[in-house]
């Protein structure tokens, strides 16, 4: 059997829904549809995973550090205990060590390493939706996100989802393993305004900070992740594109990151 955790998250929904036809797939979430099953990290009562061959767990990471690092501590052990073959988490690329997030991903990955699972690591870039999501035109067409002259190899989280679907359904090749999976094209803000007919015009990060403070949505810890996303493709940190190992577990062409920008910010 293989169980997704987080499956009703973006990621998730992707993932579940190249997995619809299978039978031996059971979706775990805070709230699943009928035939799902009651996974919620923040809740033991719910963490028992008896017959599990595969876990596919989708980093729970919308909190502060020490909330996700619980969380995650509370599924491994729990697979630990029920004896689950094999652990897929889903972490953060590599090069993204300078962001705020990066702790409580490079700590569940100790954690699987020293586990007594099998485990395989897809370190996701950050996903050109994402982009889109902080780095999108605002109502005068003109992208004000502090990117500097910085580039992110954004990637498609399409393709991430089949690169999970792809290991999760056939882990055993895959032990052990820790996969950077980054894009093909590392997109900056001139780069976005381009594609979409904008302008670019980066604010400084204070500004920056000071507009998320102000619009009053962000939680104070999303507010250092989302700086520290901004800082660290201005500094350049992200642009480093795919060595091959996204497109070789595709066995195909990656899908343009700028398009999934494009098709993001266009709702
Ligand atoms: N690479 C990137 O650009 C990027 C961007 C944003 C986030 N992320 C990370 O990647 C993960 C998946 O991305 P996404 O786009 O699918 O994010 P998302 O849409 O925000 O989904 C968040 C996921 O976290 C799960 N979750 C939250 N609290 C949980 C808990 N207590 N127990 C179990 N699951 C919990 C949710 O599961 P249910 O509601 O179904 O239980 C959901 O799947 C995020 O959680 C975050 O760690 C990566």
């Amino acid at each position: 059997m293989l169980m997704i955790t987080g499956a009703t998250g973006a990621l998730g929904t992707l993932v579940t829904a190249r997995l619809a036809d299978r039978d031996d797939v059971v979706i775990g979430s805070r709230s699943p549809a009928p035939g799902g099953r009651r996974v919620d990290f923040d809740d033991p009562a719910t963490l028992d995973f008896t017959g599990v061959d595969t876990l596919l767990v989708i980093s729970a990471g919308a909190a502060e550090d020490d909330v996700v690092i619980t969380r995650h501590e509370a599924v491994i052990s729990a697979a630990e205990k029920a004896g689950v073959g094999h652990l897929v988490y889903t972490s953060l690329s590599g090069d993204g060590d300078h962001l705020t997030y990066a702790l409580a991903h490079r700590w569940t990955e100790r954690r699987l390493r020293g586990s007594s699972l099998e485990w395989t690591v897809l370190r996701n870039g950050l996903y050109a939706e994402f982009l889109a999501a902080v780095a999108a035109p605002g109502p005068d067409g003109t992208i004000a996100a502090p990117l500097g002259t910085g580039r992110l190899a954004a990637v498609a989280r399409e393709d991430l989802a089949d690169v999970a679907v792809r290991v999760a359904t056939d882990p055993a090749p895959h032990s052990g393993r820790t996969y950077e999976l980054v894009g093909e094209q590392a997109l900056g803000g001139a780069d976005l305004a381009a594609a979409l007919d904008a302008t670019y015009e980066p604010a400084t990060l204070a500004a920056t900070r000071e507009a998320i403070t102000a619009a009053g949505q962000a939680l104070p810890f999303q507010v250092p992740m989302l700086l520290s996303t901004y800082s660290a493709i201005a500094g350049g940190f992200l642009d480093r594109t795919d060595d091959g190992t996204l497109r070789s577990l595709l066995g195909r062409e990656p899908r343009p990151a700028i398009e999934a920008y494009m098709a993001s910010v266009r709702g």
